[in-house]
């Protein structure tokens, strides 16, 4: 099809997907020129940030229901006009948005301008970012279509309309089809390759939201812990641990630039209560740690435990930001943030998602009180979680199929995430390890120290996309993959994050340390070569 008959097609008649137990209820086709838009850095995941200028595109949005289940699902894609790559890139959500809200639109523009059919779902659930508008048809019932649609089923109905479109506009199938998406989107990423082995070539899940039963309860742990306590302390202090537990590990790979890399090695040394008393800036004024902050970084990094000491989910690791008052956290959520505006620090819920989950899914009661559980209580929620809702966990680790059908995964997770435990994804990748040979043939880990959820922080992967794709197309593997940032002088350093278990070792006759050159892989099990000053 000649280049200036693509536009004549952005029209509906083009269009007539078909998909198993759906019914399509319309069509609706644009045609958007000289659209613009900037995308912030980290915002594309594992792509470089382009600025979108004077694109041309269809805009294509389906819409269907599956007859019997009374939902309406939308899904967008976005063809490009002039450039197309011969690929389809579809975009994941975040938090509880399957898709089609701000961070995916960034994706797809940002997908579309470099040359992919990109695409978007919102599973049903419409833009809210709140579940309360649809978890419960009545108080005591769980929407169930929706709960699938949202955590599996559109997903697949989502490739295979926009392969359809695809097809229909450019006269031929997508050559090569890739998932992009973090924290929701990894874990949609993920169940993906769980459920529907044949929808993408390529899947980049970041930081993934699986074992989505255990995350949801973790993360209302450290509000928990504060209100078991009746202790909610100032942020400064909790950010005050935190700045103490990352300048005395910083140095352990080698290299002090301002991110640990060695987090278990590091929480290991470092006591918080060895802190409790000291005298710390918190804002105008000064204040010291209490015993209360101690408690809550150090039961974060642990994760939920029961009464008799159990432990029974991991935590987040010692270099998190656990308020949300570091920069790298803007306009993030974190788990033990405060309200101290009056003086007397209060909590409410630091995150949209434990509780939420609790009540909605758990209790099936939009008035249920989460505010004064025990901690017995909290372990029932939590068995009760897991044995309702296995079926969405998204924690199957047998990925035969994907791998038969020649897919490729890249994950990526920062070691400074502070929603979700890295120790979750590295559990997923054993469990996938255990029942999969030869699991780095098709799936790959990346741990990326100084990196917050998804994005933010220091040293997006960014390169890992690209990557991807050459592992898929060509059969390249990723062996390690660039990160830089820039450190508190303001310096720009170069380094570099392996597939887990590795390691990035420094080499410390190399010279400078700002460079990517002075790094290599290593087995984490191999002595590295390490400064324990203050250790
Ligand atoms: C595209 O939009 C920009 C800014 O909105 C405007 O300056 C420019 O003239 C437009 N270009 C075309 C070809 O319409
Ligand atoms: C694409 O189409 C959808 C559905 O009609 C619409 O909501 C959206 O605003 C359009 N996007 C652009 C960039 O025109
Ligand atoms: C510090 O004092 C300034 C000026 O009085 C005020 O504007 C600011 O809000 C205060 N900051 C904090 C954290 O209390
Ligand atoms: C701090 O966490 C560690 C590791 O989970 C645990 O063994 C210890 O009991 C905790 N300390 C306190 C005082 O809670
Ligand atoms: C602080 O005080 C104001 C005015 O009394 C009140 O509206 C607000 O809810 C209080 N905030 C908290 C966190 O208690
Ligand atoms: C929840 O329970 C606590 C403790 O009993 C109480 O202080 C609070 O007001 C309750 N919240 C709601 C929304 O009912
Ligand atoms: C929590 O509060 C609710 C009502 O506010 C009450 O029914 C429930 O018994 C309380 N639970 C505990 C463990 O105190
Ligand atoms: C580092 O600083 C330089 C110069 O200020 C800036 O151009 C660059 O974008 C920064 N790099 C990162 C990764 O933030
Ligand atoms: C470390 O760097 C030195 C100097 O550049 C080089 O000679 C040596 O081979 C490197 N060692 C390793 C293990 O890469």
């Amino acid at each position: 099809m000649a280049l200036a008959s693509l536009a004549d097609g952005c029209v509906p008649s083009t269009f007539s997907p078909v998909v198993f137990g759906a019914e399509i209820l319309s069509v609706s086709v644009s045609l958007v020129t000289n659209y613009s838009l900037d995308i912030p850095d980290g915002l594309m995941l594992t792509a470089p940030s382009p600025k979108v200028r004077d694109a041309k595109f269809c805009n294509v949005t389906v819409t269907y229901t599956h007859p019997g289940y009374g939902d309406n699902i939308n899904v967008e894609t976005w063809l490009p006009i002039d450039n197309w790559n011969g690929r389809l890139q579809s975009l994941g959500g975040g938090g509880w948005v399957a898709g089609r809200f701000e961070l995916s639109y960034l994706g797809v523009a940002g997908a579309m301008f470099t040359g992919y059919a990109a695409s978007t779902t919102d599973a049903g659930l419409g833009y809210a970012s709140d579940p309360d508008l649809w978890a419960l048809t009545s108080p005591g019932n769980v929407n169930w279509y929706l709960l699938e649609d949202f955590t599996s089923r559109s997903l697949n109905d989502q490739a295979i309309i926009a392969k359809s479109l695809v097809e229909s506009f450019y006269g031929r199938p997508p050559s090569y089809s890739y998932w992009n998406g973090c924290s929701q989107g990894g874990r949609q990423g993920l169940m993906l390759a769980q459920r529907y082995p044949n929808a993408y070539n390529g899947i980049s899940a970041g930081a993934p939201g699986i074992y989505w039963t255990n995350t949801m309860l973790n993360s209302f742990w450290p509000e928990h812990v504060m209100r078991t306590m009746k202790e909610y302390p100032n942020g400064c202090e909790l950010d005050a641990i935190t700045a103490a537990a990352v300048s005395k590990c910083d140095g352990l790979d080698g290299v002090v630039d301002g991110i640990v890399q060695n987090v278990d090695e590091c929480r290991e040394h470092f006591n918080p209560f060895d802190l409790v008393d000291t005298t710390i800036d918190c804002g105008n004024t000064t204040a010291k740690i209490t015993t209360a902050a101690a408690q809550v970084a150090n039961a974060t990094w642990t994760g939920i435990t029961s009464s008799t000491g159990e432990n029974l989910w991991p935590g987040l690791t010692i270099s998190a930001d656990l308020t949300c008052h570091l920069p790298r956290s803007a306009g993030q959520v974190c788990l033990a943030t405060t309200d101290c505006t009056n003086g007397t620090c209060t909590v409410d819920h630091p995150t949209p998602f434990g509780w939420r989950w609790l009540s909605l899914f758990v209790a099936k009661d939009p008035n249920f009180n989460s505010s004064n559980i025990t901690n017995d209580e909290l372990v029932a929620l939590l068995k009760a979680s897991r044995s309702q809702y296995s079926s969405i966990d998204t924690s199957d680790p047998d990925l035969s199929e994907f791998k038969k059908a020649g897919g490729k995964i890249v994950s990526y997770h920062g070691l400074a995430d502070n929603i979700i435990p890295p120790k979750s994804t590295e559990k997923y990748y054993e469990a996938v390890s255990n029942t999969v040979e030869n699991v780095e043939d098709f799936f790959r880990l990346f741990e990326t120290p100084g990196l917050g959820h998804c994005f933010g922080g220091l040293g997006q992967p960014d390169s890992l996309f690209g990557q991807l794709q050459a592992w898929v197309e060509e059969g390249i593997a990723p062996d390690s993959s660039p990160i830089s940032f820039n450190n508190s002088n303001g310096e720009t350093q170069h380094r570099i994050i392996c597939p887990w278990p590795q390691k990035a070792q420094y080499n410390s006759s190399c010279g400078n340390s700002a460079k990517a050159e002075c790094w290599s892989c290593v087995e984490s099990s191999a002595k590295t070569e390490v400064r324990r000053e203050g250790l």
